[in-house]
Parts: structure tokens; C-alpha cells; sequence
């Protein structure tokens, strides 16, 4: 390891080939929700603090104590967004989004910054594909939020996750509920800061791994036994959506998650193959968010967070390698002077119907030119040498096949068209640029 600089503590870096794997994921996640209507929205990465505390919670650990705060050069509070929710619930009261059609239907990508400490897939510079329904509270929106995640997963050929679902309640039912796990709690002989999580958040009690919390917390009532007839009807219509549209799921009434915002349904997948950081992605229903910083009463929403970043290592994990291991589909191989500022233009040439087209550079001969374009994945080299310059002619060679000819220079760009359509790998890679 050189002993100069490194990347920040806990931040990963994606460099070739992972990188290719790391764009195709977000690309395939963020696809899924472009196919159900979601526009693109483009947010500052540090926001006012407290829009954060507020609409994330002060109580969580996400915003009392991983949140990267300081102050700017103007004295003002400002923090690196720990997560997209809240960001685009002010950018949509501030843009007045809410007074168009319902619900606004919104998609973001992007880094949020989380001071955690460190592990795998656990990152201080994590990054997301998250939606946001906002403004319609309907049990078919929160099948459809659900189903294009787990689209996007099988997209990707993941077959190792599970998701795992319940419901928080809503005001109408929730504060009985917490005042009932309250009172099991106040029951137990619990240890300091478990007896003080039990006063802040009492459902988080319920997550607790340790084997003697979940025994002692075995009888403890559940949400779900607790719900009002609303929050009951809504979330049987979410699972009746779920299993018409074939999305597998286990209703899990312990599950928990680390935002406050969440009413009603609540969700998350999980993948087996990852260890401790096992949550690829998850989300749910917010009722109370945009009242709580300034917007309208009454418009709840909800939205999905997807971890980019875990998604990769879950591909990882079941040998699945997404998107083009090839960096192009053509590699050019100039014998000479004459020869290299042919293939200059021949390339321009070939970018211009998008092949991605890449050069020996640096008059490396041809033994080493042609092993660099092996290395860059190309289906097809192209040889040029003064004698075939000469002739008016180039080399095209099928690097799957080895099948090489030779062909009119004029012709260049219908002949590389040729040889790629007959190389199926390469076919999928320009089909799907026309999405
Ligand atoms: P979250 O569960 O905090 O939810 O994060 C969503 C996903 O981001 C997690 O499931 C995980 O895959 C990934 N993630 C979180 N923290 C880390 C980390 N330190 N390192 C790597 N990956 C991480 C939210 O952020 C909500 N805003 C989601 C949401 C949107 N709910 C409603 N709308």
C-alpha cells in the first residue's frame, strides 16, 4: 500500500472492473421506478440541520449521532444529507409540487453520508436509488413502491433476498400501543440505556438481537395485534396487492427501522448472503412528514431507499454479474504513423452510430496491442498497417470467433456493424441503449 493519500475512513471507492457493476445496478434500480412513472429529482447533498432533526427524528441514531454537522462560513448549521426523504419533502413544499396532480411521483440517486462505524457494506458515504409517492394515500401505491423493488432485484438476477413487511400504525392507534409496550417494559429488569430507549422508543426495544432481551421480550405486544380497523383494512389491501402482483413476503412485527417519519406500512428487504448488513433496501409510509416541516396537512407519502452499495455486494455474493464486463465493442490496432491517424477518425466515425470504440495508443506493436484489446472486452479489433492502407483495405477481426477478413476501408462502419450483430453480447449492450 503506497504510504500516500487514501480515501476517507469507511468510504469506498468503485474503480474498473466493479465500477461497471456498481452503474449497472444503479442504472437497473433506477430503471425499474422510471417504469412506473417516478421523474427524476436532483437535490443538494447538505441541507439546513434542521430540517434533518425534524424530519428524520432527534431521537434517532441516524440524526443524534451520524450526521456529518458543521458550520458554513455564513454561521449556518448545515449537514450532509443522511438520507433523501426529508430533502425532497422540502423541495416539493418549496417548489409547490403538492398543489399539482397526485400523487407527485418522484426518483433520486445519489450519495448520503452517515458516520457509522465502519464494516463491510457498512459506509460513512453510502449511496441510494429512493422514491417518493407523495400525496395519495392508497394501499396500491404502497403494493407498487414494493414491487418495483423487488422488480429491480430479479431484474438483476437476485434470488436471495426476502422481504420482510408490517405496519406501524397511524395518530389514531399508535399512541395506545406504545403506552401498552411501555407498561410490558416497565415490567422487565432492563439495563440503563435500554430502560432509556424503552422511554425514547419503545418499539425499538423489540429489536433488540441479544438473545435475553428476546426472551424477555417474547410476550411483548405487537403492533400489528393492535391495529385500529383503518390501519388493519389498509394493511391487508398492501398484502392482497403484494401476492396479485407474486411479491413473496413474510410480515414481520418486529420489524423496526431507524427513521421516525414511518406510519402504517413498513418494509424491508433483506438478503441472506451479507452478513450483518443485511438490509439491500427498505422503506415505507409516512403520514405525519409533511405536515411536520410546513406543507400541507393531510398528504402522506411513501417511498423506498435502496442501498447501491449492498445491492453490489448481494450480486457479489450469488455470482451475479451485472451490466457489460466490456469497456468497448471495438478496439483499433494502427501499425504505423499513416495507419494511426486513420484509425483516429475511423473511430470518431464508429462513436458517432454508438460503438464504443477504443485505441491502442502509445505504438505499443502488435503483440501488445492486441492483448490490450483483449483486456477491454472488445468483440471486434480492427488491424491497420500501411499495407493495407495501401490497398484501401483494414483487418477485421472477431475476437469471440477469430474469424478475421479483410475489407474496404469506405465500408468500415456497415462491416463492424456486421460482425457485431453477430455477436449476441454485444447486441444486448446496444439494444439497451435505446431505453
Ligand atoms: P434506510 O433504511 O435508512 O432508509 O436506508 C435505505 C438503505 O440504504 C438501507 O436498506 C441500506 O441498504 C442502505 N444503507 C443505509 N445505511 C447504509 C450504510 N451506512 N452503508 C451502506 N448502505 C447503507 C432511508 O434512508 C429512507 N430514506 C428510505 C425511505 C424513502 N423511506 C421512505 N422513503
Amino acid at each position: 500500500m503506497s504510504a500516500g493519500f487514501q480515501a476517507p475512513k469507511g468510504i469506498p471507492d468503485y474503480v474498473p472492473p466493479v465500477s461497471a457493476q456498481f452503474l449497472a445496478v444503479r442504472d437497473e434500480l433506477t430503471r425499474a421506478a422510471r417504469l412506473a412513472g417516478y421523474s427524476h429529482i436532483e437535490l443538494p447533498v447538505f441541507e439546513d440541520t434542521a430540517l434533518f432533526a425534524r424530519g428524520v427524528g432527534e431521537s434517532t441514531d441516524v440524526v443524534s449521532k451520524e450526521m456529518y454537522t458543521f458550520t458554513d462560513r455564513g454561521d449556518r448549521s448545515v449537514s450532509l444529507r443522511p438520507e433523501g426523504t426529508a430533502g425532497v419533502m422540502r423541495a416539493v413544499i418549496q417548489h409547490g409540487l403538492d398543489r399539482g396532480t397526485l400523487p407527485v411521483k418522484l426518483c433520486y440517486a445519489g450519495p448520503f453520508f452517515r458516520y457509522e462505524r465502519p464494516q463491510t457494506g457498512r459506509y460513512r458515504q453510502l449511496q441510494q436509488v429512493g422514491v417518493e409517492a407523495i400525496g395519495v394515500d392508497d394501499p396500491a401505491l404502497d403494493a407498487e413502491v414494493i414491487a418495483i423493488a423487488d422488480e429491480a432485484y430479479r431484474r438483476l438476477g437476485l434470488t436471495g433476498y426476502r422481504l420482510e413487511i408490517t405496519s406501524l400504525g397511524d395518530n389514531s392507534d399508535r399512541p395506545q400501543y406504545r403506552a401498552l409496550l411501555q407498561e410490558f417494559l416497565a415490567g422487565l429488569d432492563l439495563d440503563d440505556a435500554t430502560r432509556r430507549r424503552a422511554e425514547i422508543n419503545p418499539l425499538r426495544v423489540l429489536d433488540d438481537k441479544r438473545p435475553e432481551m428476546r426472551a424477555a421480550t417474547a410476550d411483548a405486544p405487537l403492533m400489528v395485534d393492535h391495529l385500529s380497523e383503518a390501519s388493519r383494512e389498509h394493511f391487508e389491501a398492501v398484502l392482497g396487492h403484494l401476492r396479485r402482483l407474486g411479491v413473496s413476503y413474510e410480515v414481520n412485527p418486529r420489524l423496526v427501522r431507524g427513521l421516525d417519519y414511518y406510519t402504517k406500512t413498513t418494509f424491508e428487504f433483506v438478503h441472506d448472503g451479507l452478513g450483518a448488513q443485511s438490509g439491500i433496501g427498505g422503506g415505507g409510509r409516512y403520514d405525519g412528514l409533511m405536515a411536520q416541516l410546513g406543507g400541507k396537512a393531510g398528504l402522506s407519502g411513501i417511498g423506498f431507499g435502496l442501498g447501491v452499495d449492498r445491492t453490489v455486494l448481494a450480486c457479489e455474493a450469488e455470482g451475479v454479474t451485472p451490466g457489460d464486463t466490456a469497456r468497448v465493442d471495438v478496439f483499433g490496432v494502427p501499425m504505423g504513423a499513416a495507419a494511426k491517424d486513420r484509425l483516429v477518425v475511423i473511430a470518431g466515425e464508429l462513436r458517432a452510430v454508438g460503438i464504443r470504440v477504443d485505441l491502442a495508443y502509445g505504438d505499443r506493436g502488435l503483440k501488445g496491442s492486441m492483448k490490450a484489446a483483449d483486456r477491454s472486452g472488445a468483440a471486434v479489433a480492427l488491424v491497420l498497417g500501411d499495407r493495407e492502407l495501401e490497398a484501401g483495405q483494414i483487418e477485421i477481426k472477431n475476437l469471440r470467433t477469430g474469424d478475421q477478413h479483410a475489407a474496404d476501408l469506405d465500408s468500415v462502419v456497415a462491416q463492424v456493424r456486421q460482425v457485431l450483430d453477430t455477436v449476441s453480447v454485444d447486441a444486448g449492450h446496444l439494444a439497451s441503449q435505446d431505453l
